[in-house]
């Protein structure tokens, strides 16, 4: 037998009717979601930033080794999430997650995005349609809605202060974040020499003055929401993965968790991905596309 007829479904209609019958449902997404909106993914084409290693950056070793270049390179990121618009997945998945529409799709369901973006695209996507129909702002302003959506990595846009006694948590969209990051977001060249912030003059807690980090989850760091989402992931009875590679865990794990105890897995991405012969749907292309299609929204 070839081994196309052992993989997962490419039936679209068949999806579609084991997302009727879905009642628990939960969606695990990660940089791909995003690419279309011009943020770059982690691996692959788009991993480098200057001449480093994107997840060479993500460590609380690097930060404190490299203050300034780790600050560099999320301003950086800050800067590309400001200026970036939702795309039709961000659209499809903030539209799904208002229980009015998804009874459409999903009778009597629940949902949850578990997302491991940091760009804030998902919430933005959440405003645009609540500033686009009204009548559904009241329901999205919901604590149903809102808490709904488990962004586990954190947020670019939290400053949080790095003095363990203070520990400051702000919201902060500042462009930039601090008047010596400014233009340093810019791409250079390899020869030209990397700015050099003073340490005071970084981003500091606007409580005690102490060094602040990006509001980020770093690797070796504890993601955010991980009862909520064990909980979660232990009652899905459907796990829509979306633009990941399948590769950081503990959200690498969860299609698999889900499919120990009966659950469907469907797998949204440009590419194979780790893991993905063993979904029961596996859906190629452009995740901006194919996702509005599989979940009605289009
Ligand atoms: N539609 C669907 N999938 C896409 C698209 C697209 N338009 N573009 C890219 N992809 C897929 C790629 O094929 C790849 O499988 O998105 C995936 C992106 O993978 P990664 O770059 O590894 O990103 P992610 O899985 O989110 O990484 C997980 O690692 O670096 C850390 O903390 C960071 O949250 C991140 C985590
Ligand atoms: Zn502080």
């Amino acid at each position: 037998m070839s081994e196309e007829e052992h993989g997962p479904s490419t039936d679209m209609p068949s999806f579609t009717a084991t997302l009727k019958s879905s009642k628990r449902i939960i969606a695990v997404a990660g940089a791909g979601l995003s690419a279309a909106s011009g943020i770059p993914t982690f691996r692959g084409a788009g991993g480098l930033w200057r001449r480093y290693d994107a997840m060479g950056l993500a460590t609380p070793e690097a930060f404190h080794a490299k203050p300034s270049r780790v600050w560099q390179f999320y301003h950086y990121r800050r800067e590309k999430a400001l200026a970036a618009q939702p795309n039709p997945g961000h659209l499809a998945l903030a539209m799904f997650s208002i229980p009015s529409i998804r009874q459409k799709m999903a009778p009597g369901s629940s949902f949850s995005l578990i997302t491991q973006n940091v760009d804030g695209l998902s919430r933005k996507a959440l405003e645009q349609i609540a500033d686009a129909h009204p009548e559904l702002a009241d329901e999205i302003h919901s604590p149903v809605v809102q808490d709904s959506m488990l962004e586990m990595h954190g947020r670019l846009f939290d400053v949080v202060c790095t003095n363990r006694a203070c520990g400051h948590r702000e919201y902060n969209t500042n462009s930039p974040v601090c008047p010596a990051l400014a233009g340093t977001e810019k791409v250079f060249s390899e020869n030209e020499p990397e700015p050099r912030i003073d340490e005071e003059d970084l981003p500091r807690c606007s409580k005690c003055d102490s060094l602040a980090r990006p509001g980020v989850v770093w690797f070796g760091e504890t993601p955010w929401y991980l009862d909520k989402i064990d909980r979660l992931v232990s009652e899905a009875d459907l796990c829509i993965v979306v633009g990941t590679s399948s590769t950081v865990y503990p959200a690498a794990g969860y299609a698999y968790e889900v499919q120990e105890r009966g659950g469907k897995v469907a797998v949204f991405n440009l590419d194979r991905s780790e893991g993905d012969q063993e979904a029961d749907y596996l859906f190629l292309g452009p995740a901006e596309v194919t996702l509005p299609k599989a979940l009605g929204l289009q």
